[in-house]
């Protein structure tokens, strides 16, 4: 994309959030990538989603799999439930991702070290857990202790970074439905990840979606599992409340 092109954006005139109700970044994919995503055999993130089931499958250290608890390949794994992250821990006195959830789980009931965060073997687990909760829609509770987090995930939704001197609402609430050269901005949900893209032909987390999102604006991204990239994710997600999970789905 042209430097002329998010110049002229952020010159546009600021209006009121283009929606009130979350669409889908589904509903912007051409056609043919719709169907490749819907179709289990064409859709290329089912290889994660196969790759996950594996390691669910596989029993860890301590001889005991993800199965042995939680019934093969997850049938007892509650889609609601899933729907439902991150939520609050007690323990840890905030965010649990979905991702962070199955590493704890890896690491205190298969006795295996915890991966680092987005580690490939860690984003197919998640993507092979949340593949599960497909069509289950998307309910974050931020009425509780989750709030604060989600009030500084909005802060930095909102805040201008990089030498673009953009924010995430920009492209992603305000000028929603514009075309910037081949892509039209979509409203930024998370319910498709994790998700193939496109470009890297591989499974992208949503914190490496961040990453890649900071890219476009020349921004310097934080860490993924950060505080910051963690309350973007609780905000997002509850953002998109009310979409159905699609994971994997197939994004640019
Ligand atoms: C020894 C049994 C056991 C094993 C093995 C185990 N888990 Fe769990 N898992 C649990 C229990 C018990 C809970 C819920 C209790 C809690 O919150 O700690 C849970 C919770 C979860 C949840 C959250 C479910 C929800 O609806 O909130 C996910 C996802 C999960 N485990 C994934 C995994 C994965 C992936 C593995 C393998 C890496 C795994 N678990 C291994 C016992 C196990
Ligand atoms: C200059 C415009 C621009 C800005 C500003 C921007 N993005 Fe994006 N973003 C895009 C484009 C274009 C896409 C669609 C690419 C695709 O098809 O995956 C996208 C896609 C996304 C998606 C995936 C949505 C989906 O369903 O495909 C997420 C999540 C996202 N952005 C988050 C962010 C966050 C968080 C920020 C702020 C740090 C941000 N974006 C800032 C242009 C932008």
């Amino acid at each position: 994309m042209k430097r002329a092109a998010y110049l002229l954006l952020a010159l546009l005139p600021l209006h009121a959030a283009a929606w009130e109700q979350p669409v889908s970044g589904y509903a912007y994919l051409p056609e043919q990538v719709q169907a490749m995503q819907d179709d289990p055999i064409e859709n290329p993130g089912m290889f994660a989603v196969d790759e996950g089931r594996a390691l669910f499958n596989t029993p860890g250290y301590n001889g005991k799999s993800c199965a042995s608890c939680h019934g093969t390949d997850g049938m007892k794994l509650e889609p609601q439930s899933l729907a439902r992250y991150p939520v609050y821990s007690a323990a840890r006195k905030g965010p649990l991702t979905l991702q962070q959830r199955i590493n704890d789980c890896r690491e205190n009931r298969l006795d295996e070290f915890p991966l680092p965060y987005d580690d490939a073997d860690l984003v197919r687990l998640e993507t092979f857990v949340r593949h599960r909760a497909r069509g289950a829609k998307v309910n974050v509770d931020v009425s509780g202790p989750l709030r604060p987090w989600y009030e500084a995930g909005k802060v930095l939704y909102h805040t201008r970074i990089g030498q673009l001197d953009m924010a995430c609402t920009h492209c992603h609430d305000r000028y929603v439905d514009l075309r910037l050269r081949d892509q039209v901005l979509n409203q930024g949900h998370s319910n498709a990840f994790p998700a193939h893209r496109l470009l890297s032909g591989d499974i992208s987390s949503l914190h490496g979606k961040f990453r890649d999102c900071y890219a476009t604006l020349r921004a310097l991204p934080f860490e993924v599992g950060s505080d910051e990239f963690i309350s973007l994710e609780v905000y997002l997600n509850a953002r998109g409340n009310g979409l159905a999970i699609e994971t994997p789905g197939i994004r640019r």
